[in-house]
Order: structure tokens, then sequence, then C-alpha cells
């Protein structure tokens, strides 16, 4: 039986719509690991900490109690900090901007990933991110890459952006995944790799429904080779 599933990827693949759908048809939680980097990239930009200061950071971070409620009628699991309900500011620009730096930061991450492992202990749960299936769930039953081309991937944050703001420009978002995505894939800790286990899904062409029939399918692969 299926109980945990590990989902990578970089910015833009389709990961959190995936892992959400995923979660809800599997009766499982969802846990959005990049929203708790985005929440301490949050609280360190509004007490001004500098984010090349990795002491204060870390300390930060290892003292940040960062609660999910159940999810709304949206789907969407709110985020409190510090009993803050933060779940729209932690997708503005400026903390897509920032957050790969504060990610890269050894001790936040390891702070994060002991919260993320609790959280998974019970089993029943998707988490996506960029170090679930290589760092903080090795073990998963079932692990997955998601990709999608750069055009493509830079073309979804478009659309989504375009929502909230007439004005953004195509070629900036561009140009943020590629610096976000390189932050990522080169960082010292737990960087951004498809994990040797993990199936490779590619979103470039497949509309969402079809990825996750793909993924019941390898579940269901996966339960009769039990
Ligand atoms: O949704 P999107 O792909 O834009 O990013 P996200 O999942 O919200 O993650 C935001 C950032 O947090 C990533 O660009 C990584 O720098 C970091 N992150 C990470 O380092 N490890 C994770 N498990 C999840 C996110």
């Amino acid at each position: 039986m299926v109980k945990n599933i590990a989902i990578d990827g970089p910015a833009g693949a389709g990961k959190s719509t995936i892992a959400r759908k995923l979660a809800r048809k599997l009766g499982f939680r969802y846990l959005d690991s990049g929203a708790m980097y985005r929440a301490v990239t949050w609280q360190a930009l509004k007490q001004e900490i500098k984010l090349d200061d990795e002491r204060t950071l870390v300390s930060l971070a290892e003292g940040m109690e960062i609660v999910f409620l159940p999810p709304a009628e949206d789907g969407i699991s709110p985020l409190l900090v510090g009993g803050q309900d933060i779940t729209k500011e932690i997708r503005q620009p400026i903390i897509d901007q920032n957050v790969s730096l504060v990610a890269k930061v050894k001790g936040v991450r390891e702070a994060m990933v002991r919260q993320q492992r609790k959280m998974a202990s019970t089993g029943n749960i998707v988490i996506d991110g960029r170090d679930i299936g290589t760092r903080v769930l090795p073990e998963a039953d079932l692990k997955l890459y998601i990709t999608a081309s750069l055009e493509e991937r830079s073309k979804r944050r478009y659309q989504e952006q375009l929502f909230k703001n007439p004005l953004v420009n195509y070629q900036e978002i561009k140009n943020k995944i590629i610096r976000r995505d390189k932050i990522d894939c080169e960082r010292e800790f737990s960087p951004l790799v498809k994990d040797q286990d993990a199936i490779l899904i590619d979103t470039s062409n497949l509309p969402i429904e079809e990825v996750i029939n793909k993924i019941m399918q390898l579940i269901k692969d996966g339960e009769h080779n039990d």
C-alpha cells in the first residue's frame, strides 16, 4: 500500500496542483514544503534580517512555529505563523525573489526537514518540494520528479500572475525562474536533483488530468507488485 508520496521538481512544473489533486483523490493530506521556506523568508524580511546572516536565519527557523490549517474551500491550507495567517503574503513577488537564498542555508533546511518528517510520520501524505525524495522521505513509497520545459513553466507562471497584475512581463518571469532554479540546483545542501528511484513525468504537453491518471496507474501497478 502506498502511504506516502514524494514529489520534487523545478518551479512552475505543476507539482503543487498535481500534489493537491492527488491527495484529494487518495484521501491523503498534502504538505507544501515550499510554503514553509516561504514563511521563513517572510518572517526574515519582516524582521529585516540580512539574508546572508546565516546564524540569525537559522535561529529564526529553529524557533518558528509553522501551522497548516485543514484546506479551505479553494483546496489551499491556510498557513499560520505566530497565529497570523500569511497564506497570501508568502506568494508575493518579493518572497519569490528571496526564498531560494533562505532555503540554501543548511540550518534552515535542517529545521524545516525536522518539522516535515514529523508531519509525515503518521503517513497518508503527499509532499512536494525540492528534496522530498532525496532527503525528507528517502524511503517514500512513490517518488515522482515532475518537470516541464522552461518555456512551458514560464508561460504557466506568466498566466498565473497576469491574473493578479496585468503589467507583468513574460521575460522577467522567465529570468526569475532561471535564477531560482539555478540557486536551487547548485546549492551545497540538498540541491534539487532527480532521485535515482524517482519516476520522471514531463508535463510540458500533458494536461493535469492525464498526469493524475498516470500517477494513479503507477500506484495501482505498485500495489499489484506488493
Ligand atoms: O511553487 P514553486 O515551484 O514556485 O516554489 P515552492 O515549492 O513554493 O518553493 C519555493 C522555494 O523554496 C524553492 O524555489 C526552493 O528554493 C525552496 N524549497 C526548498 O529548498 N526545498 C523544498 N523542499 C521546497 C522548497
